[in-house]
């Protein structure tokens, strides 16, 4: 089969589509899966370039520990191991696959069925491979993190990227909420949905320093430090880490539940539990309330210019790449 193969950290030029073996089931959990489309995220771009360097103690010191990246997909079931009851051969599945060896930037993957979930009929393949990631992060920090409840004020930096787009819209559609999206302007303009008033340019407005506050804040990027957003959140309001350099999480690890004891405010970081809450997101979808965006689809063979779409921050919304 052809698979994008990642020898060791560069700049993502350096992949190769290589042919490599097919995989076969590894245990009697395992899914054998004909890839349909995959997608890029933060974490395949981290793992391309080791970059931030410290997370090389976790993913490999001299290349990544993953020779085929690609943390979600969406596929057709080809074999299933002998314990497996929930698929069958043909069954069209997806799931964020970044905790079961990744994989996705290939033909073929084997993966744990624990991994994956069926992709309802009515639901295109290209959305349902824009799903899991971002809707794990987005559903788990608006709701399981920061308890968001009907009406409430809410901020959503980075709005443009997987997370923010399907945050925002779960938010507004599903919650009632006031939504503020932050990110660069050509970003919020093709937002249509996000209204004028609530669309601020970070490069030119700080969102703490408007005077606005919100109940929540949810944080794709983590450039400010506890004691600054304090400024943009009422008392008894939750802000949320999603992402950010590692300077700053440990940072806000370390000082924000202080901070927030003494201030009545809260401050979490998230730590991702793949596919959780992507049933939740899935019914959304189906019932209209949101809409995955897809910025642009990228043959496997064209993963270095998808990558470097993604490394220059020109993407709103999930960039699909198509093994065929
Ligand atoms: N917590 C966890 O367990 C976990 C797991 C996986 C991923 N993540 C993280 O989740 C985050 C969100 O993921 P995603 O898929 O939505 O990423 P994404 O698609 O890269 O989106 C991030 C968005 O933030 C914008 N941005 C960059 N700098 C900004 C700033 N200073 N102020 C406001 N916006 C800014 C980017 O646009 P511009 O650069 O053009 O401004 C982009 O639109 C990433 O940081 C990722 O590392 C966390």
């Amino acid at each position: 089969m052809k698979a994008m193969i990642c020898e060791g950290y560069g700049s993502g030029d350096d992949l190769v589509l290589s042919d490599v073996a097919k995989p076969e089931l590894k245990t009697d959990a395992d899914c054998v899966v004909r890839i349909l489309a995959s997608t890029v995220n933060d974490w395949d771009w981290m793992l391309v370039r080791g970059k931030p360097r410290l997370y090389r103690l976790l993913f490999g010191l001299l290349r990544p520990r993953w020779k085929i990246l690609g943390a979600e997909i969406v596929g057709v079931i080809e074999s299933v191991g002998a314990s497996v009851t929930e698929f069958n051969h043909g069954d069209v599945v997806y799931g964020d696959v970044s905790e079961a060896g990744f994989g996705g930037y290939a033909e073929y993957a084997c993966l744990p069925v624990a991994s994956l979930r069926r992709v309802p009929d009515q639901l295109d393949v290209e959305l349902a491979a824009a799903l899991p990631h971002a809707a794990g992060l987005a559903w788990q920090s608006l709701v399981d993190v920061a308890r968001l409840e009907q009406g409430e004020s809410v901020l959503i930096n980075g709005v443009g990227g997987g997370m923010g787009v399907l945050g925002a819209q779960i938010a507004q559609h599903h919650f009632g909420c006031t939504v503020t999206g932050v990110d660069k302007a050509f970003k919020l303009e093709a937002l249509h949905w996000l209204g004028r008033a609530d669309a601020l340019d970070y490069e030119r407005v700080d969102f703490t320093g408007t005077g606005q506050r919100y109940d929540v804040i949810i944080d794709a990027q983590t450039t400010r430090t506890p004691w600054r957003l304090l400024k943009a959140l009422k008392p008894g309001g939750r802000y949320v880490s999603v992402g950010g350099a590692p300077g700053r999480l440990v940072a806000l690890a370390l000082i924000g539940p202080v901070i927030g004891r003494l201030t009545r405010r809260r401050f979490h970081l998230l730590a991702l539990k793949p596919n959780q809450g992507l049933d939740e997101v899935e019914t959304l979808v189906l019932a209209k309330e949101i809409e995955p965006r897809i910025d642009k689809r990228f043959a496997l063979s064209d993963l270095p210019l998808a990558l470097q779409r993604f490394g220059r921050s020109e993407h709103i919304g999930k960039i699909v790449i198509l093994p065929k």
